[in-house]
This record gives C-alpha cells, sequence and structure tokens, in this order.
C-alpha cells in the first residue's frame, strides 16, 4: 500500500494508491489543555476554532508551509492517516510534497510528523513539481512548464523541465495573509472584530483581483470593538478587491522574479504554453488575468486546482512502484527526493 500526503497550511489531503484522494481535512488539531489530549482533528476540530473555552485550544500545526508544531502536527497526522489506513499490519511507503525551499530541519519535520505513524519509507516531492503532474503537463521531457502553486500559507513558482526545477521560489505568502487583511480592515472602517475564518468566508465570497463584472455583498458579522455587542456589516466586490490587492501584488512580483530566472529556451517554451495555476487561492476571482496583465503571458487555472499537488502525488505513487518493476528505469531521471 502506497500514500501520498500533502500536508497544507489550511488543509490536508490524503491519496491511496488504486483509490485516489480518499482525504481532505482541515489542518488543525484541537486538544484539551489540563490533560494535554488530543480532542479532535481535521474538519471537526476547524469548527472548533475561535469557539473554544479556555480549556481547549484548536490550532493550525503548520504555517508558511511548514510545520510549526512538530507535537500537533504529528498527533494530527497520525490520527488522519488512522482513519485512511486501518491496517495495522501494512507499513505504507509514502511521498509527501513539500514548499520548493524549505531547510533540513523543516524536511525533517514533515518526516518525523508522517514516520510516528509506522511507515516503510517517505519520499519528498517540491509541490511545484507534483502540482504540474497533478495539472497533467508532462515534466520529464525538455519542454519547459512554468507552475505557479497558490496555497494558504506559501505561494510557490517554478520553471520545471526534464524531471527537475530549472528555478523555484517560495514565499511564505498566501490566503491566510488576505485573511489577515480583511480582518485588520474590517477592524478598521468598521470598529468590527471578526476571527480568520469569518475573513476566509468574505474572500471566497466576494473576493476579486480584477474589476468584478458584477458587485457582489457579504454580510460580515462580528463584535463591536466599542460596545462589544454582536453587529454587521456589509462589504462588496471592490472593496474587497482593494483590500488583499497588496498581498496578490506580492505573489505576481514572485511569479516575474521566477520568469526571470528562468533560461531563455524555457522561457520561450513558457510563453507559447502559458502559466499554469494551482492550489486553492488560484481559484479567487481575476487572479489569472492580473498575473497575464503583469507578466505578459497567458494565464491558466488547473481544473479543480486545489487537488493537483495530491494527485500529482498519486502519479508520483505510482512512478516509484514503475521503477520497481522496471529495472531499466532505475537510471531514468527521478523526479522524487532522497528518501528517509
Ligand atoms: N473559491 C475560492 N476563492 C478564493 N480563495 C479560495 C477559494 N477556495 C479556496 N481558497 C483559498 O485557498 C487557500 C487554500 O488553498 P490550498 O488548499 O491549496 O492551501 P494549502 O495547501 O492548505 O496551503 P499551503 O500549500 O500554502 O501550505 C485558502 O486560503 C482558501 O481560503
Ligand atoms: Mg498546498
Amino acid at each position: 500500500m502506497d500514500i501520498g500526503i500533502d500536508l497544507g497550511s489550511s488543509r490536508t489531503r490524503v491519496f491511496v494508491d488504486k483509490k485516489g484522494k480518499i482525504l481532505d481535512e482541515a489542518s488543525v488539531a484541537a486538544y484539551s489543555v489540563a490533560e494535554n489530549r488530543i480532542i479532535a482533528v481535521g474538519d471537526e476540530a476547524y469548527a472548533m476554532l475561535g469557539k473554544t473555552p479556555d480549556s481547549i485550544q484548536a490550532e493550525f500545526p503548520l504555517q508558511g508551509g511548514v510545520i510549526a508544531q512538530s507535537m500537533l502536527a504529528e498527533d494530527m497526522v497520525n490520527i488522519l492517516l488512522r482513519h485512511v489506513c486501518t491496517s495495522k499490519i501494512v507499513m505504507p511507503r509514502v511521498v509527501a510534497s513539500i514548499p520548493g525551499d524549505i531547510t533540513e530541519v523543516e524536511k525533517r519535520a514533515v518526516v518525523n510528523a508522517i514516520s510516528s505513524f509506522g511507515v516503510r519509507r517517505v519520499f519528498l516531492i517540491e509541490n511545484t513539481k507534483v502540482a504540474a503532474m497533478g495539472a497533467g503537463r508532462d515534466i520529464m521531457g525538455p519542454h519547459g512548464t512554468m507552475v505557479a502553486n497558490l496555497g494558504a500559507g506559501t505561494s510557490n513558482a517554478a520553471v520545471l523541465s526534464l524531471g527537475g526545477l530549472s528555478v523555484n521560489k517560495t514565499i511564505k505568502l498566501g490566503g491566510n495573509d488576505m485573511d489577515e487583511d480583511i480582518v485588520k480592515y474590517i477592524r478598521k472602517k468598521y470598529s468590527l472584530i471578526i476571527g480568520n475564518p469569518m475573513a476566509e468566508k468574505c474572500k471566497i465570497a466576494v473576493g476579486c483581483l480584477t474589476k468584478p463584472a458584477q458587485e457582489k455583498t457579504f454580510r460580515v458579522k462580528g463584535r463591536d470593538a466599542i460596545s462589544g455587542l454582536p453587529r454587521f456589516v456589509d462589504v462588496n466586490s471592490s472593496e474587497i478587491m482593494d483590500v488583499i490587492m497588496e498581498t496578490a501584488m506580492q505573489i505576481v512580483m514572485l511569479i516575474k522574479d521566477v520568469l526571470e530566472g528562468a533560461p531563455p529556451e524555457l522561457v520561450g517554451d513558457v510563453y507559447s504554453d502559458g502559466i499554469i495555476l494551482t492550489g486553492g487561492l488560484a481559484k479567487i476571482e481575476g487572479f489569472p488575468e492580473l498575473i497575464s496583465e503583469n507578466v505578459e503571458i497567458k494565464v491558466e487555472i488547473a481544473p479543480e486546482p486545489e487537488d493537483c499537488v495530491i494527485e500529482g502525488c498519486g502519479k508520483a505513487i505510482n512512478y516509484i512502484a514503475e521503477v520497481e518493476r522496471n529495472a531499466k528505469m532505475k537510471n531514468d531521471i527521478n523526479p522524487l527526493m532522497a528518501a528517509y
């Protein structure tokens, strides 16, 4: 049995060979402070965010695409994997996606969190690589492919060819930062205190990055900063566009940087094929148009962009099995990073 894991800042997804994606839950763990015991993980723990009594804490163990709280991450991964891998006898091999430029210590934290479940081997692979594979691009040939994987805590952009990354850059900035921008704006402009989950709902409902064809409104509910009483305000698309634009432009700059750093022959390929967007944040209205306007290259969103990384992990699993079966492939280009 082989498993793929996309351990994301906001969501954890699991792929099992021959079955496909079988788990997609919030990367949240809730624990009892006094007993130091996990109470809930995944979507169940997400529902507790901002609503817990003092005795319970609900937190995201990953921040900016890397593990910030190792014990909590370990417990969360363990419990989520137990949901999908019920047999105790099978020690699975695991392919896990990671941001492009993380440190050895951060890689080790991912390996440890997964190994605690009892696995045979862990293979790490950069998420831009799996995202391109999941989006259906052939990354093994000499043709250049450019992908930008835009998530909650990180944005990664890369130009790939021959199974490797020609240029790869990561910034710890993504959808979560836009949520923060909205929280701060609502507080400042309307003296209304809201939590990040409400800001995320607002971003998904009315967030956009080019002038909206049709203004939408969203009712933001929170607590009045002065009276402390519940209150709401209605915000619209144009207003939220201005609030999240600065963060979006930093992501556009990342994409520009990667293009500028790529060898001219590969840029030629990217120019004719366009840039492919993956990750949940790619779904925000107008992102392809904003990027395209600034880099003057066509940009398209992969179908179901949030699943490209995990689907690519699935393809990488098949690749391991194929190499095993076919001795001749042992000397071929291997897109997987060192195994642990
Ligand atoms: N329809 C949508 N419109 C706008 N934003 C969206 C939409 N759907 C998801 N998002 C945002 O996409 C982000 C989640 O994307 P994704 O699942 O790729 O992140 P992740 O893999 O958990 O994070 P990371 O890769 O950064 O560690 C969240 O910020 C979420 O609010
Ligand atoms: Mg991700």
